[in-house]
């Protein structure tokens, strides 16, 4: 088959060229409107940082994996589409802050519709509000001229900074279509793809509305057990429990499991706020109020939680932290990504500079241009100070913020860090990865989230 991949982000990119590598038998084009993307997917640089991603685009690229600011060509020869596009949340009119922006799902079914020259499958793998393959569909066969169009759904659950690792081992691969023979037989063509390296029975094949509502649920689920730990982490904190015990003494009931009960100053990352909004927003399209109040409460425990940490540095350095020099360690939403869509840190270095705070960052992948836009600071505004290495951020800083849990500051030298700083020197580690004890003995007034 000619599959095309309309969008070269963080999802589009990875997938396609995992499905290039292992199903040598086709041929995968991803085209996208960005020509500085498109460019760098074509240079030794590659647009997103992903452990592994290198190699499989290496072993592909120019042989059946392609990347392309020929929308139309592509479209036009493709047997198959994806439409992985972004559907940020919605910054204007009705549904603003919560639905989801579906223009650009919108632009790509019309351009589909308008240059696609035979019977093509159409793979919604964006994350959309269930019931969107509707509205795909229509525009579809508003203007099909005798040609067949197949929607399915086939959401991704790949995890940033392990998207090779989930595409290459997924828990399992779902893809909704039609229960219509057309449908069926559709939804088998993509079931084949998968299955040149997924097992079988991980590859669940559902109705359309189920698949785009598993996506969100699944991301719903994940985000509140962050939040419920979180929730805990200040109970914790004001009780003198240890947040990390209690969520090991918990996760270790196999009916509630370990995974996901890390407490931290927020969970960020392009899809767990934006997809709560989004069932929210459904939720009360529907006329289901309270059901949309129950997950939007995890959206307010999160800002709660990265509010609550900024606050209490400032109630700790002495209730002040104007023109004081704050070490930022991590500004990425987790560890090994450059991305940094709805970080953590963010919030907490927004809070600190209205507290008239100097922040020195230092983040082993994300640029300092990226910092600044995401804070919205000119080049030349002195509030933030972007630095080569930890030693340099915590430097005559008076207190160290832990905000991503890169593996590299696990190993560093906190004597040395110790010394430099500001007396007394704080520590505060909001994603609980260091030892408290040790830093307590170098001299550190340490605490960690939930942990006091
Ligand atoms: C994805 C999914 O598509 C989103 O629904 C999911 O919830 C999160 O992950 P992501 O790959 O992270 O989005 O988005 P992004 O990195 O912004 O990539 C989207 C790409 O689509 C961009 O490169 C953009 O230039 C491109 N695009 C957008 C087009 O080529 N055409 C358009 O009309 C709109
Ligand atoms: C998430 C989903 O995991 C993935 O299946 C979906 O396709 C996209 O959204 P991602 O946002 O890339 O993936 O990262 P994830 O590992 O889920 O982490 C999200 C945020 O939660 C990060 O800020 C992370 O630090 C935080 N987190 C995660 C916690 O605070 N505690 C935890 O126990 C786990």
């Amino acid at each position: 088959m000619k599959i095309c991949c309309i969008g070269a982000g963080y999802v589009g990119g990875p997938t396609m060229a995992m499905i290039a590598h292992k199903s040598v038998d086709h041929t995968v084009t991803v085209v996208d409107l960005n020509k500085a993307r498109i460019d760098a997917w074509n240079s030794e640089s590659l647009p997103i940082f992903e452990p592994g991603l290198d190699t499989i685009v290496q072993a592909s690229r120019g042989k059946n994996l392609f990347f392309s600011t020929d929308v139309e060509g592509s479209i036009r020869d493709a047997d198959m589409i994806f439409i992985s596009v972004n559907t940020p949340t919605k910054t204007y009119g009705s549904g603003s802050g919560r639905a989801a922006d579906l223009r650009y799902i919108e632009k790509c079914a019309r351009q589909i519709a308008e240059v696609s020259e035979g019977d093509t499958i159409v793979v919604e793998k964006s994350t959309l509000p269930v019931r969107t393959a509707e509205s795909v569909k229509r525009i579809l066969e508003s203007n099909s001229k005798g040609r067949q169009f197949q929607i399915l759904s086939n959401p991704e659950f790949l995890a940033e900074g392990t998207a090779v690792q989930d595409l290459e081992a997924p828990d399992r691969v779902l893809i909704g279509g039609s229960q219509c023979p057309e449908g069926l037989a559709a939804i088998q063509k993509l079931v084949d793809v998968y299955a040149s390296w997924v097992p079988r029975e991980k590859i669940i094949t559902t109705n359309l509305w189920s698949s785009e509502l598993s996506k969100l649920t699944a991301n719903a689920f994940l985000a509140q057990r962050i939040s419920s730990i979180n929730a805990i982490s200040a109970l914790c904190e004001a009780t003198g429990a240890d947040v990390d015990e209690v969520a090991h003494a918990v996760g270790t009931d196999s009916r509630i499991g370990p995974k996901f009960l890390k407490s931290s100053v927020g969970f960020g990352g392009s899809c767990f706020q934006k997809d709560i909004l989004n069932l929210v927003y459904l939720c009360e399209h529907f006329g289901l109020p309270d059901v949309a109040t129950y997950w939007n409460s995890v959206i307010e425990m999160n800002d709660y939680q990265k509010h609550r940490f900024a606050r209490r540095i400032v109630t700790t350095l002495f209730n002040t932290v104007s023109d004081k020099k704050i070490a930022v360690l991590g500004f990425a939403f987790k560890k090994d990504t450059n991305d940094t869509r709805e970080s953590a840190a963010i919030y907490v270095c927004r809070d600190l500079i209205e507290e008239l705070a100097n922040i020195a960052v230092y983040d082993p992948k994300v640029t300092e241009a990226q910092m600044r836009r995401e804070l919205s600071l000119a080049t030349d505004d002195t509030q933030l100070t972007v630095c080569k290495d930890a030693y340099e951020a915590t430097c005559d800083a008076h207190a160290v913020l832990l905000l991503t849990e890169w593996e590299e500051f696990k190993a560093l030298d906190f004597e040395r860090i110790y010394r430099d700083m500001h007396q007394p020197a704080f520590l505060f580690d909001g994603r609980n990865i260091l030892d408290l004890n040790a830093l307590r003995e170098i001299g550190f007034e340490a605490s960690g989230i939930g942990r006091g």
